[in-house]
């Protein structure tokens, strides 16, 4: 993918271990198609080379804001004139405390200073430091100034503690970046989500669920945040990782059966667009067994079934009362696509219903997606379930 094509990111690294996973950062973030400028406080030339910097990325690094190969001797001025973003990482506690303040004593904190464009900082530290009240207030006092904070993380330090400073991974800060320059199309919405499967028990051991991954939900929730809406998900059993965890902006709860889904769902209704992912089982068990059920020789087990709700259907009614969320549902059926879905639709009286294309999509990264409303339909082609899912938001947002 080329999801960062044309951007020109300034990567600026001060001290600290953590300067070891740019390296990689640099090199994602290159394959992703953003031009990348390096610049180094003195004290991340500790932890890795200038030169190793400027072989991954073919430019020139810069470190001093007296070097001369700045025709007007302006480094502070010119390398942030020519940045669509300055990120930083790691971003020690000492740099952190003087953006915050407005100092301005050396390349990275004058660049800062002088800077036209927006800032991501990338905290790397000791637990000591990231707990230090100090660097609490200033942190606090950069998200203020509208300074986008990535991380940092909880686990195994250098120095041999554990505890949160850890610096995120160069994936996580890349997905990070990508997500930063998402269009933000739902800037303060709310976005309700389902996603996965049910699970209906028997006894204390069995159940009845499906083969929903998640993922497609999971997809939307990642693409939802990106684009500025406060996000809500409800997950039914599955063993994915909330999207972009590390930027916390995503609620989530986790469920087992479709009444838990009811009850979780009916309980967050104060939501702009609510989409209905989660294969939710249409029946429970109406005699759950309190202790396992054992073979027999006198036959298998009778089980009674009950209808559970239509979450989606009573979210539709709802909306209608109150105008809103803008309801979407998902679809999964084995013949007449278009046919079933567009009663589907109209059976359940929401405004759009989106099926899955082709053959089951459970569990797989790619989806082709079939989109239903009112009296007409249109296709989005085969893609990752992110990339569907920005397309969907994008869709979405002009009709909220
Ligand atoms: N849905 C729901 N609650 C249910 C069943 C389904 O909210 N009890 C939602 C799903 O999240 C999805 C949409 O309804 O957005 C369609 O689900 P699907 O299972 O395809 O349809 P059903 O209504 O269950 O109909 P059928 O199983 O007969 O195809």
């Amino acid at each position: 993918m080329n999801s960062l094509q044309g951007k020109k990111i300034l990567l600026a690294m001060s001290g600290g271990i953590a300067a070891f996973k740019v390296a990689e950062l640099a090199r994602s973030l290159i394959q992703e198609g953003a031009e990348v400028q390096v610049a180094m406080s003195d004290a991340a030339t500790h932890f890795m080379t200038p030169v190793t910097m400027q072989a991954l990325t073919g430019k020139p690094v810069y470190i001093s804001q007296w070097d001369a190969r700045i025709p007007n001797n302006m480094a502070h001025i010119e390398l942030s004139r020519q940045a669509d973003v300055i990120l930083i990482a790691p971003a020690s506690a000492d740099l952190m405390a003087k953006i915050a303040l407005g100092l301005a004593d050396d390349l990275i904190s004058t660049i800062c200073l002088a800077r036209e464009c927006p800032l991501i900082v990338v905290p790397a530290m000791n637990k000591q430091m990231w707990d230090n009240s100090a660097t609490q207030r200033n942190v606090a006092q950069l998200q203020k100034d509208s300074v986008s904070v990535l991380g940092p993380t909880s686990g195994s330090q250098a120095c041999g503690e554990n505890g949160m400073g850890r610096m995120l991974e160069a994936h996580q800060i890349l997905e990070g970046v990508i997500a930063f320059f998402q269009p933000k199309v739902l800037q303060g919405k709310k976005v309700l989500i389902t996603a996965g499967p049910t699970y209906e028990a028997i006894d204390p051991v069995r159940g009845i669920t499906n083969k929903s991954s998640g993922k497609m939900g999971f997809a939307i929730a990642q693409a939802a945040l990106e684009a500025g809406a406060n996000v809500e998900l409800i997950a039914g059993p599955c063993h994915l990782d909330t999207p972009l965890e590390f930027a916390g902006k995503i609620t989530r709860t986790n469920i087992t059966s479709a009444e838990e889904m009811h009850a979780a769902v009916m309980s967050k209704l104060d939501c702009d667009v609510f989409f209905s992912v989660a294969a939710v089982a249409d029946w429970r068990i109406k005699n759950i067994s309190a202790e396992k059920i054992k073979k027999s020789s006198s036959g298998s087990p009778s089980l009674e079934f009950e209808m559970n709700a239509d979450i989606l259907a009573e979210v539709a009614k709802v909306s209608q009362t109150k105008k809103k969320p803008y309801c979407v549902g998902f679809a999964a059926e084995t013949n007449d696509l278009e046919r079933h879905t567009q009663e589907k639709r109209a059976k359940k009286n929401v405004p759009m219903l989106v099926a899955n294309i082709g053959p089951s999509t459970f569990g797989l990264d790619e989806n082709e997606l079939l989109i239903i409303e009112d009296g007409k339909s249109s296709k989005l082609a085969k893609s990752d379930k992110l990339n569907l899912s920005r397309q969907l938001i994008s869709l979405i947002s002009k009709k909220i």
